[in-house]
């Protein structure tokens, strides 16, 4: 049985796949950012699987501090992790919202956030076996516009355009990280995947249910899969050994995928990681 971290558990496809997980026996540790809806999770977890052995942590992720206290945890509670499933995400709205380091918050969640937990738990995913990064991305990363690498898109922001763009920088670090890992010697193998389009509390912002009065957007719901669909990419990739040794791929669907790279390259990768490695210098700056 693998010990697994799923962030983002209290909702959607993070909460759903953990339900499944823990009905196999497996060990989970779950994350959420709303004590109420993590106390929830945990409930029905356990009203469904009685014996699950199920572990709940709080931290926002809109927060540095919250992220580098939730890795510490997971850090001196357990020895080994076999997968962590990076699945956090949010479509924000339509004003840019930032961190304190003025990280915008689509990045923040989908980008900055993974690079620093993938980082920091890398020794204890080291320990197991066959280590397994899994990043949650999307089919919208074909739509990026990332011309001028503006990470923070402070010149130009649209809620869309953040969600688009953060989803490919997400696949450049999963391909970069994946190379690092093969050329350190590391076990650890690190995948993108695209879920599907499920009809999940994404994008329901201020508590709003979705606009579904336009004729787009009735369309839209229309092609929505479920959520026993939205999970089957995240779980195949968790457990199965078809991609034990499958590292810096895109999938959609259990299958490799072609990636709209956008000009990647190791020049713009080492950008990101660049930009990713200031935030938390300044974040760390800002402690003393
Ligand atoms: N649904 C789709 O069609 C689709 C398609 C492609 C990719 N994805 C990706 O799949 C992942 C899961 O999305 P979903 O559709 O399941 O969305 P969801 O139902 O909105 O769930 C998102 C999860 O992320 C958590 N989260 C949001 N902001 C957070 C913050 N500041 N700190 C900590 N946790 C935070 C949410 O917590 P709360 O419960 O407190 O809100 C929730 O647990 C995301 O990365 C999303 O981009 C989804």
């Amino acid at each position: 049985m693998k010990t697994i971290i799923i962030t983002g558990a209290t909702d959607g496809i993070g909460k759903h796949l953990a339900k499944k997980l823990a009905a196999e026996g497996h060990h989970l540790i779950i994350h959420g950012r709303n004590p109420q809806k993590l106390e929830t999770t945990v409930t029905e977890i356990m009203d469904v699987s009685p014996n699950a052995t199920l572990s709940a942590y709080l931290a926002d992720f809109s927060k540095m501090a919250d992220v580098y206290a939730f890795a510490s945890s997971i850090q001196q509670d357990f020895d080994r992790i076999d997968v962590l499933i990076n699945n956090a995400g949010l479509f924000a709205g339509s004003e840019r919202l930032a961190t304190a380091e003025n990280i915008e918050h689509t990045f923040m969640l989908s980008v900055q956030v993974p690079y620093i937990l993938t980082t920091e738990l890398r020794p204890l995913l080291e320990t197991a076996p066959e280590g397994r990064v899994i990043n949650t991305s999307s089919y919208m990363h074909h739509f990026a516009s990332v011309k001028d690498l503006d990470f923070g898109m402070e010149k130009d922001y649209s809620a869309k355009q953040a969600y688009n763009n953060a989803k490919l920088y997400l696949i450049w670090l999963t391909c970069y990280q994946a190379q690092q890992f093969k050329q350190e010697g590391s076990n650890i193998t690190i995948n993108a995947y695209h879920p599907g389009l499920i009809a999940t509390n994404l994008g329901n912002t201020n508590g709003k249910k979705k606009e579904t009065k336009s004729l787009v957007s009735r369309v839209v719901k229309s092609v929505y899969q479920s959520l026993d669909e939205g999970i089957e990419t995240g779980y195949f990739l968790a457990l199965s050994n078809q991609v034990a040794a499958i590292s810096g791929a895109y999938f959609d669907t259990k299958t490799i995928k072609r990636v709209s790279y956008k000009g990647y390259n190791d020049e713009k990768a080492k950008a990101l990681l660049a930009y990713c490695d200031q935030k938390i210098f300044d974040y760390k700056e800002s402690l003393l």
